[in-house]
């Protein structure tokens, strides 16, 4: 299999952590892209129509995207319900806590191209104000969760979000007023899955 990747994207990352822990790794070759979306990426693009990370181009050569279906699939892969639970309570917990961490790295990730891609002059602040509000309110609902103990897709994509803030939004301090999920945040860290993964400063 061959991941299209970028060493910053907390979606790419998500989908690095979930083949570790499921033993893939060595199944996938990583192909380093970078881009944006008024630089576009002619390999992603025809892949994924959309043209985003990550795309998996699996052995027969058909691609998987995005970041959700190619866990799961690679969850089936490794036989399933080991990352996805398989039914009940638990598996809505996991997917409503990825669609959460999900809708943060939307969020963060629409207002990192807003700052640092899109030309100063035509910046509108209003419109950063309102995605930052969505990732602040976000994290407050975190702070309330119970995630002790748990290790699935919820889990894994709560940390790769919180991992995307701190590389580009470390002014936002969001461990100052949310101890729990920054206890949890320092302890999950420590998994090889994740402490292998963690995106370069820069
Ligand atoms: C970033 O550099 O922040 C980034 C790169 C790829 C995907 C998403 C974000």
């Amino acid at each position: 299999m061959q991941l299209y990747f970028n060493p910053a994207s907390p979606y790419v990352r998500k989908v690095r952590v979930t083949a570790h822990e499921l033993g893939l790794s060595d199944r996938i070759e990583l192909i380093s892209v970078s881009l944006t979306p008024v630089s576009p990426h002619e390999g992603v693009r025809s892949s994924n129509p959309i043209g985003k990370i990550p795309a998996l181009i699996g052995d027969d050569g058909a691609t998987l995207y995005d970041s959700p279906v190619i866990c799961e699939y690679l969850d089936a892969r490794a036989g399933g319900n080991r990352i996805f639970p398989a039914a009940g309570a638990a598996r809505w917990t996991a997917l409503r806590r990825q669609a959460l961490a999900d809708g943060i790295m939307d969020a963060a990730v629409l207002t990192r191209y807003e700052q640092a891609v899109r030309p100063k002059e035509l910046c509108w602040r209003d419109w950063v104000d309102g995605q930052l509000l969505k990732v602040r309110t976000a994290l407050d609902a975190l702070e309330d969760e119970n995630l002790e103990g748990v290790f699935d897709i919820g889990t894994i994509s709560i940390a790769c979000a919180l991992g995307y803030l701190d590389l580009r939004f470390a002014s936002e301090a969001w461990r100052q007023t949310r101890p729990r999920l920054a206890a949890w945040a320092a302890a999950i860290g420590k998994r090889p899955s994740l402490a292998s993964t963690a995106p370069p400063a820069s």
